[in-house]
């Protein structure tokens, strides 16, 4: 199966990157889909020389959650991503960047080397063998769209890097990161009301990255979902909360396909599982 061209010319101006503990590097796929990377691009957390582009990608993870209350602080950045596991994104030269997009990610004057444009983080969890995504990042609507598809290649590839199958995650109703994750598989639903995040209106799902569901989501054919049980409101959280009542008491649930968007509102096409 053919990666879709619009992933091929992010592919063809972008660059795979991966910063972490370069001991877990051993363990990961570092050629996906005929793209390697390059040696330079293979960072070491621990190297004083490689703080600049860490701090660029934290820079990055301020402009996309910063505005939503969980933007990280460094130090977690450092303990709960890049040692345990790394983290994997999408670069582009500096000559390639903006003028305005450097400033905005204020990049230094002397700077010289990859300007990070998107990333992945997952930490493995000790429910055999699982994952825990908990960021994607991409600037893409920094650079005036000029990558679309961007958020969704990269996660699509850092599944693969870091050998991903089975992986967990939370987000929130309405979140435009659903149409990501929703294109690249089913997501069956552990909680569709959680107090324990800072966000209560957010879904704990768990979902299967085979290396056949990648390559479908990057076939750029959406995935639909005729049948389903129930269409859900992104701000139904009366339905959301009765939903994760359902979930508590054994029902097994999935969201089954891309979201439906019907008169400015956004609804999830619900499946319930025979268990
Ligand atoms: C969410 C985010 C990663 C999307 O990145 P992106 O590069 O713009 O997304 P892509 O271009 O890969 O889009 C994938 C699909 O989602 C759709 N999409 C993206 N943003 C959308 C939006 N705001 N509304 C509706 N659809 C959207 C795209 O149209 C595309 O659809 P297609 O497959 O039919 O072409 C990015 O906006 C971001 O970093 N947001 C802030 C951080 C965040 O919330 N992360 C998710 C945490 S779970």
């Amino acid at each position: 199966m053919n990666i879709d061209v619009k992933y091929q010319n992010i592919l063809n101006e972008a660059e795979p990157y991966l910063l972490g503990n370069p001991k877990a590097f051993e363990n990961y796929n570092l050629t996906i889909f005929g793209k390697s990377f390059k040696e330079e691009n293979l960072k070491n957390c621990l190297e004083v020389k490689n703080s600049d582009f860490f701090g660029l990608v934290h820079r990055m993870d301020s402009l996309t959650f910063g505005h939503q209350g969980m933007g990280m602080d460094k130090w977690v950045f450092f303990d709960c991503s890049a040692m345990p596991a790394g983290i994997f994104g999408f670069g582009i030269p500096k000559e390639k960047a903006p003028e305005d997009f450097l400033q905005m990610l204020a990049v230094e004057e002397e700077y010289e080397g990859l300007i990070p444009i998107s990333m992945y983080m997952a930490i493995p969890t000790s429910d055999r063998g699982r994952w825990f995504g908990h960021n994607l990042s991409s600037l893409n609507s920094f650079l005036g769209q000029k990558y679309q598809g961007l958020g969704l290649l990269t996660k699509a590839f850092a599944c693969r890097v870091f050998g991903i199958h089975m992986c967990y995650g939370a987000t929130q109703w309405g979140s435009s990161a659903l149409e990501i994750h929703t294109q690249l598989a089913n997501m069956q639903l552990k909680a569709a009301h959680l107090p324990a995040h800072t966000h209560p209106n957010s879904l704990c799902y768990l979902s299967d990255y085979s290396e056949e569901n990648i390559l479908n989501a990057l076939s750029g054919k959406k995935r639909v979902l005729e049948d389903h049980d129930l269409l859900l409101n992104s701000k139904d959280i009366e339905r959301q909360k009765k939903l994760h009542q359902d979930i508590e008491r054994g029902l097994k649930v999935e969201i089954g396909g891309r979201p439906v968007h019907k008169d400015h509102e956004i609804f999830y096409p619900i499946n319930f599982l025979e268990v």
